[in-house]
């Protein structure tokens, strides 16, 4: 169980949330979309308790979190294997899973370099392997695909499902393509940037008013074979 419960916050005078409540969906994928500086990273800081709520509360219940901040950096030189034993942290240090999690994320070749001589979209892959290494109830993912190229996109969204299913998580990410927002989540929080998140399902997502008015850009929603799509209207 994780809830917020009556959060309100301020980062100096900017309203983030005013008295939010939301269940996050046991064991479903939630993303969090929204405009730059809306609150995304902020929300996810007060589920992972790296920030505190100035009113209200997290509720916590006794689940293993694992969090992937939107920029990571080692402060020591660390091979990939290296780093991922580190996520290993389990009384039983499962390196079988830990290879399983190098094959699934395209990571053979590179195990034994360097992270900080890997390029960013690699090190993206890297750092969300290191989450998943530590086997967590929970995962929460700010932008894991932000550095990635289209192809390693959508591989790390369909690996992260497949694991999402296999393992019964519970995922909360941020991610800003819309599209891949709404095909790969269960449940969709719109944080509008004025202290309020809507909870939708995904499927509510498709509906071009709502998103051209929390985005403040004109949106349509088309259909390509059979399957909807989210298609920004350049001017
Ligand atoms: N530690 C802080 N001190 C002061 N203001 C902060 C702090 N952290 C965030 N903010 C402000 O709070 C707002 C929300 O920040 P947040 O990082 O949650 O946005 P975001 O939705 O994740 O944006 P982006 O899409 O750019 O990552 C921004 O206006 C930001 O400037
Ligand atoms: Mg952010």
């Amino acid at each position: 169980m994780l809830d917020f419960k009556n959060v309100s916050l301020k980062h100096g005078t900017k309203t983030i949330l005013t008295n939010v409540n939301l269940v996050v969906a046991p064991r479903k994928i939630t993303t969090i979309i929204g405009p730059n500086g809306s609150g995304k990273t902020t929300m996810l800081k007060l589920l992972s308790q790296t920030l505190q709520p100035d009113q209200g509360r997290i509720v916590f219940a006794d689940e293993k979190v694992a969090y992937l901040e939107q920029n990571n950096e080692l402060f020591e030189p660390l091979t990939v294997t290296e780093l991922l034993e580190i996520g290993l942290t389990n009384e039983v240090p499962d390196s079988e899973f830990m290879y399983r999690i190098i094959q699934r994320l395209g990571l053979v070749e590179m195990a034994d370099q360097l992270v900080d001589e890997l390029s960013g979209g690699q090190q993206q892959r890297v750092w969300l392997a290191y989450a998943l290494c530590q086997r967590p109830d929970v995962i929460l993912l700010d932008e894991p695909t932000a550095a990635l190229d289209v192809h390693y996109q959508v591989e790390l969204l369909n690996v992260l499902q497949e694991i999402q299913t296999e393992y019964n998580l519970t995922v909360v990410m941020v991610l800003h393509d819309l599209n891949q927002a709404l095909h790969f989540s269960d449940f969709v929080w719109l944080v509008r940037g004025n202290g309020y998140v809507d909870r939708k399902t995904a499927q509510q997502c498709y509906d071009a008013e709502l998103l051209s008015s929390v985005f403040q850009t004109p949106v349509q929603i088309i259909e390509i074979a059979g399957k909807r799509q989210v298609i920004v209207e350049l001017s």
